[in-house]
């Protein structure tokens, strides 16, 4: 019966690290997933997850289950992360969190649970969006519609198309939102702008899904929650999915949570029974190692501010690589404007190519980007930002 299958097409992102990793090429740059890498082009395991890692093999004493929802400690660490633990405790049980296999197990966990809830919602992501968003919400089977978001020749949030189309959203509809650092853009939503989102989810009655992968890469901890953190305190239903891989560094324990805010603790804890059942007819339980390292950092005060200290020094190494990328590529005689590079957010940005020149930077360059033209700006180092301006501005013909 497999005999009917045809092969599907490789993954857009995760397809070009081993083809970087096969190119003989010494000049190859990998911009292409989005994983943290250093000046050295490594991705490090982070000082406080390696201590953590000491503590766990010395004093883990079992192995046995945890749960579907995971580690209690995780769930309550995670949640005082997103929300601050003052905004926690005033939603108090309205309020329930449950560990997931990555941001994409929180993700799909979150799309299943909508259409329990209401199998007619429609889910609206950005246009454009990470990839994966609609296969893994569209998985579930909900609807997936397109809300217009960024703007490529200003290469700015289109945000009054986004808010027209969105007031087209239907009352118990959901409105993916993206927490902070774009994926893939790097545009953000201003503060202001995050309040017109509240007042219009409020007036129309759309429930809102936030997707967090990035807190603490784009401006700090505190600063990237804003907006999760206005919606959670005005709103009365709230969909959060918290991803701990890139902020921790975890990629591959495949760590990260949802949060459910509901309008009554009643119904919080009826939620909770569903998430709970919903992830056991997935996954069972969730993978438990990336989880206990979070745990004993956030629960340890010199672990938690070493933490802090190193995802700080990932922020400032991005947004300084973003500042040198620019002033690279104008003193390099490149005429086009790439100020907005300095202006985006997080890992990502989009140079701004036809999917001709990316294809063109990965063949002829050996400079890995996806097709959109988004890049991993961490990917950027001291030793590759000249050849990879200098092969942008022969291929931009400045
Ligand atoms: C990315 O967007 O590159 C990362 O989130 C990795 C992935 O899973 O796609």
């Amino acid at each position: 019966m497999f005999d009917s299958l045809q092969a599907l097409p490789p993954d857009p992102i995760l397809a070009l690290t081993p083809a970087y990793r096969a190119d003989p090429n010494p000049d190859k740059i990998d911009l292409g997933a989005g994983v943290y890498k250093d000046e050295n082009g490594n991705t490090p395991v982070m000082r406080a997850v390696k201590k953590a890692e000491q503590t766990l093999l010395a004093e883990q004493d079992s192995k046995a289950y945890v749960g579907a929802g995971g580690a209690a400690g995780f769930n309550e660490a995670i949640a005082s992360l997103a929300f601050g633990e003052t905004l926690k405790q005033s939603l108090g049980e309205r309020r329930v969190s449950l560990q997931t296999p990555g941001g994409c197990g929180g993700l799909r966990l979150a799309a299943e649970f909508v259409a329990q809830a209401n199998p007619d919602a429609t889910v609206w992501v950005s246009d454009p969006t990470w990839p994966n968003h609609r296969p893994l919400l569209g998985a579930a089977g909900l609807e997936i519609a397109a809300y217009p978001y960024y703007d490529f020749d200003s290469h700015s949030v289109r945000f009054d198309a986004m808010f027209e189309s969105l007031s087209a959203a239907a009352a118990g509809d959901v409105v993916l939102l993206h927490g902070c650092c774009h994926n893939p853009c790097g545009a953000d939503l201003g503060r202001e702008q995050w309040r017109e989102m509240r007042d219009l989810a409020l007036d129309k009655g759309f429930n809102v899904l936030i997707d967090m992968a990035y807190q603490g890469l784009g401006d700090g901890l505190k600063e990237d929650v804003y907006g999760v953190r206005l919606l959670a305190e005005s709103l009365p239903e709230l969909l959060l999915v918290s991803s701990c891989s890139k902020n921790f560094g975890l990629y591959r324990e495949r760590t990260g949570a949802l949060s459910v805010i509901c309008r009554t603790g009643p119904v919080a804890k009826a939620a909770m029974s569903r998430l709970a059942a919903t992830a056991r007819a997935n996954w069972s339980m969730p993978p438990d190692h990336g989880a206990a390292i979070v745990q004993t950092i956030m629960e340890d005060d010199g672990l938690r501010a070493d933490w802090e200290l190193e995802l700080a020094e990932v922020r400032d190494r991005i947004n300084g690589l973003r500042a040198a990328f620019v002033r690279e590529l104008a003193t390099a005689g490149v005429e086009r404007d790439f100020g907005f590079i300095e202006r985006e957010k997080g890992m990502f940005s989009f140079l701004g190519v036809t999917t001709e020149q990316a294809e063109s930077l990965v063949r002829d360059y050996s400079i890995y980007l996806v097709k959109s033209g988004r890049i991993n700006i961490a990917g950027i180092n001291r030793a590759n930002i000249g050849y990879l301006v200098r092969s942008l501005a022969e291929l931009l013909g400045s």
